[in-house]
């Protein structure tokens, strides 16, 4: 899927070519302005509000109306898009449901308008960008008839069925450009928010296709192949570790939690640094990358194990920041990200409830749940984290069921040591709708994870999951400033639409482009 941004006003629109023009309409604006004899009020807006007012279009959230043979346009069709008050989440939401419909009839090139009313247009033009990417986005590694049944659906004729080729995953839809319209369109602000958007919405997208993948086509192997693909860009240096390595590095934890798989672990490391961040700390991104969870000895219940696949997610955002930087080279911007990823099974050689392992960090680990392993392999990653001498840590990563229960599937948890990072985070879901939440770290919290044999326990009891598992990363994290991101509720959805969501990607970019200087004027938590 191609974007492409466009000056159009209210006269140019009427002679711009197109198979569908999409127009944004408020709620309100369906009356007719005061007739002024002479007046020159732009024809599209005074054609459109009397269909408007003919059909009691009003306009509400994602509501639509098809003119099939419009007037005074050299557009084929013009389809009337309500987007209520113009919220940003009113105009993500609108979009993303009018594009999902849209995709499948079969227009080729579709424009989607915004008159002169639509102010602070550059949210407005990367929210559209969003929806439709994801709107269009299509699953086809392991069922390509999907392609198919696609294509079927279009109309026209000469429709491809090959798809997007510039494209690495996905979107065989029959829309093969949308041009976004605005009539401020030319000014550098907007062909910024246009470049953020569009890397973003592959950076997102790679997020998609690799949680959507099956545990079979996404082993840790790949996930070192997708890093090494990335590294290929003059921008991004990519390092891959093996079990060997790992071992040398007195990663016990991590090992401990591969040893009853026989798929090799890998360590991913990435490093991106911008023309003008030579000098700059890095901030360090760490994604959780179990690409199976079966829970390991203490084996989960079969209901829905399938959606374990889908325990690499906080990896696969990881790899999507880092697609996205390497398409839109922001220049003052030191990013690091590392991936622990390994599968949980269970096995002969598997690690058993009351196993103690030592740390990375020379802290040792009472195992007493299996299930328990993303914290036992991010711990290991957070203190490797401290070489890169990081200026903030976020790890991302599908942690506990329990934040499910606590936050749901709207707000991903976020825990922190440092407030000032906590609130960037914060802010930075915010407007990126990918919004958070933030949870306590209260030291009496830690007390359930007290052991006999050991410094610490990877489970408590459990009350209170997800803070108890964070608080077992927070002793790792102790010398820098640090957050963790609980994204179990908000990486994927089950149900008739289960897939991936791509999120928190558009959390983090939106941190790292525009709110992470904060973190470096801050003074670290003890
Ligand atoms: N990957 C799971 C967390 C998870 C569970 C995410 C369900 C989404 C939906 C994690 O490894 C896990 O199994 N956590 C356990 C922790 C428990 C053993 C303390 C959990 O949440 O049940
Ligand atoms: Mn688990
Ligand atoms: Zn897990």
């Amino acid at each position: 899927m191609n974007f492409d941004l466009k000056t159009l006003t209210q006269t140019s629109a009427l002679s711009h070519k197109t198979d569908l023009m999409v127009v944004a309409i408020k709620t309100g604006e369906n009356k007719l302005p005061a007739s002024k004899s002479g007046s020159n009020h732009p024809v599209l807006s005074q054609y459109l509000r009397e269909i408007q007012q003919e059909e009691s279009f009003d306009a509400k959230t994602g509501k639509t109306l098809l003119i099939l043979k419009p007037l005074h346009v050299q557009a084929k069709r013009i389809l009337l898009l309500g987007v209520g008050d113009a919220t940003q989440a009113q105009i993500r939401k609108a979009v993303n449901s009018c594009f999902s419909s849209v995709k499948s009839l079969g227009y080729k090139e579709v424009t989607l308008y915004f008159d002169d009313s639509f102010q602070g247009f550059e949210q407005s033009l990367k929210h559209s960008i969003l929806a439709i990417s994801d709107a269009v986005y299509l699953y086809t590694k392991t069922k390509p008839s999907a392609k198919l049944d696609h294509a079927s659906l279009s109309r026209a004729s000469e429709t491809s069925t090959k798809g997007d080729k510039k494209g690495e995953y996905g979107a065989p839809s029959g829309i093969n450009l949308v041009t976004i319209a605005h009539s401020g369109a030319k000014s550098a602000s907007f062909k910024q928010a246009f470049a953020e958007a569009t890397a973003l919405g592959e950076g997102i997208e790679l997020a998609k296709e690799w949680g959507n993948r099956p545990a079979n086509y996404a082993t840790p192997t790949h996930l070192g192949q997708v890093a090494q693909n990335l590294g290929k860009q003059a921008n991004i240096k990519v390092n891959v570790m093996g079990p060997k390595e790992v071992e040398k590095l007195g990663m016990g934890s991590f090992i401990s939690v591969a040893k009853g798989s026989s798929e090799p672990l890998r360590f991913i490391t990435m490093e991106y640094r911008g023309a003008k961040a030579k000098s700059l700390d890095p901030v360090v991104l760490v994604g959780k990358g179990i690409t199976f969870d079966t829970g390991g000895i203490s084996l989960k219940p079969g209901a829905g194990m399938d959606e374990m696949k889908f325990d690499m997610c906080g990896a696969a955002s990881v790899l999507g920041v880092f697609k996205t930087l390497s398409l839109l080279n922001p220049a003052d911007l030191h990013v690091v990200g590392l991936i622990p990823t390994c599968e949980n099974m269970p096995d002969g050689l598997a690690v058993k409830p009351g196993d103690v392992v030592t740390s990375m960090s020379g802290q040792t680990i009472e195992i007493l749940n299996t299930d328990a392993e993303g914290r036992l392999i991010l711990c290991d990653a957070l203190t490797y984290a401290k070489r890169f001498k990081p200026k903030a840590v976020i790890d991302i990563a599908t942690l506990t069921g329990a934040c499910v229960i606590a936050l749901g599937h709207v707000r991903s948890g976020l825990f922190s040591n440092n407030d000032a990072l906590a609130s960037a985070i914060q802010e930075a879901g915010e407007t990126s709708l990918d919004t958070c939440w933030r949870m306590p770290l209260d030291d009496e919290y830690a007390d359930a994870l007290k052991s006999n044999f050991a410094d610490v326990a990877n489970v408590g009891d459990r009350s209170a999951g997800s803070v108890t598992a964070a608080k077992f990363l927070q002793r790792f994290a102790n010398e820098f400033a640090w957050a963790h991101l609980d994204i179990a509720g908000t990486a994927w959805r089950s149900g008739g639409s289960k897939g991936s969501t791509g999120r928190p990607v558009g959390l983090l970019m939106e941190f790292l482009l525009r709110h992470s200087k904060i973190s470096s004027k801050v003074e670290k938590t003890k």
